[in-house]
Parts: C-alpha cells; sequence; structure tokens
C-alpha cells in the first residue's frame, strides 16, 4: 500500500487523523445529494468518522485495497477520498467486483480534481494491481460523478435501482496490449 501522487493530488490509506476532515465530508447535504440510498451512514459524531475509517482500514487488511485519503500536494490538504473497493455484497445481480469511487469537501470540486484522482486509480488498478475489470455505479441524476466515468473511459452500462436510487452501471476491462 504505498502511496502516491499525481500532478496535484497525494493518494494515501486513510488514518485516524483524518476524522475531523471524513466528518466535514459527510455531514455536508450536497456531497450527500445523489448518495441516498448508497452513500453509507452519516456521521452524528467525530466518533462515527473514526468507525468508518476502521471499517475501511478493515478492507485494506482484508482485501488489500479500500477508499483511500486524497490531499491537496500543495498544502497538505485533505480533500476527500478516491479509490477502489472490493463489494462482496450483490449490486446489479453482480459480486466480488472492484468499485471506483470518489468523493470531496465541497470547496474543491469544480477544479478537476474528480477527474484527476478518478483516473490515477484506474491506471493504478489496472496497471499496478492488474485487475480484470473495474466497476462502478452511480445515481443517474449524478451528472458530474456520470461525467467523469465517461471521460476515463468507462462504459456505461444499464440502470438498476439499489437502495432505492436509480443507478447507471459502469465498467471497463483490463487493456488488451498492441500485438507486436
Ligand atoms: C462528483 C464529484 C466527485 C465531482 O468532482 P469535481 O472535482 O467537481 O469534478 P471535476 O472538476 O473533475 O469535473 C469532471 C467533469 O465533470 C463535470 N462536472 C462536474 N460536476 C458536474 C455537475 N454537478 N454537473 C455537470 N457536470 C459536472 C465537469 O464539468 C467536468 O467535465 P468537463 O471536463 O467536460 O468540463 C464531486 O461533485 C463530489 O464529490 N460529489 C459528492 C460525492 C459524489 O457524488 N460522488 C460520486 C458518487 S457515484
Amino acid at each position: 500500500m504505498q502511496d502516491f501522487t499525481t500532478e496535484r493530488l497525494l493518494l494515501r490509506p486513510l488514518h485516524l487523523g483524518d476524522a475531523a476532515g471524513m466528518f466535514e465530508l459527510d455531514t455536508d447535504p450536497a456531497v450527500h445529494r445523489y448518495l441516498g440510498g448508497i452513500g453509507g451512514p452519516r456521521p452524528a459524531s467525530l466518533a462515527d468518522s473514526e468507525a468508518t475509517i476502521r471499517f475501511i482500514q478493515a478492507q485494506y487488511v482484508a482485501n488489500g485495497i479500500g477508499r483511500w485519503a486524497v490531499l491537496l500536494r500543495s498544502t497538505g490538504e485533505f480533500m476527500g477520498w478516491a479509490g477502489l473497493k472490493l463489494v462482496t455484497d450483490q449490486v446489479n445481480g453482480q459480486r466480488d467486483f472492484y468499485d471506483l469511487g470518489y468523493r470531496f469537501i465541497p470547496r474543491y470540486w469544480g477544479q478537476g480534481y474528480g477527474y484527476e484522482a478518478a483516473l490515477a486509480w484506474l491506471k493504478h488498478g489496472f496497471e499496478n494491481l492488474k485487475l480484470p475489470r473495474i466497476c462502478a455505479y452511480a445515481d443517474a441524476n449524478n451528472a458530474g460523478s456520470r461525467r467523469i466515468l465517461e471521460k476515463i473511459g468507462l462504459q456505461p452500462g444499464n440502470e438498476f435501482v439499489e437502495g432505492g436510487t436509480r443507478c447507471v452501471w459502469y465498467e471497463a476491462v483490463t487493456p488488451i496490449p498492441p500485438l507486436s
């Protein structure tokens, strides 16, 4: 679980020092606007955000992967999270797939950071983790998230309902290297 960077971002595993940032993220109604049935619990206290981080850290141990913190390289500010999660429950008739996700505090929106983080994780998943397939799903009305998924090259699939939310499925398979 080696940290990695993009032009503007530092990507690293979450730790308990991120709890205040996670609390700010998950108590902002704008962040959860399209996460109703699919975004997980909303924290009532810092302890709840610490519990969420511990839950994600347990996934690091069990699965070798999970959502990671995203920090602004220039200042070290916590911006939110992004990354790949092994989903073992059934979603859209599928299970045991790697789900690409991202969630940022609103003051960081609209500057290309979501795209930068999503693309970095897609590449990391295929090139370093050697995953055969990367999936994602978003509320059908979540235009920003859907634009990111399409811009990084995931193909849209079917619509389905998850947790009462109408979602669209996306996926990409390992790019086939050119034959020589
Ligand atoms: C979705 C989210 C990650 C977008 O992050 P962002 O950093 O603002 O996105 P970017 O600046 O990288 O924008 C990427 C593209 O999406 C477009 N976009 C971003 N937000 C948009 C919106 N609300 N409506 C329409 N398009 C939007 C941008 O214009 C850009 O497209 P372009 O390159 O063609 O101009 C951010 O809004 C967020 O954290 N939302 C809350 C959590 C969430 O919904 N996560 C996804 C769950 S599936």
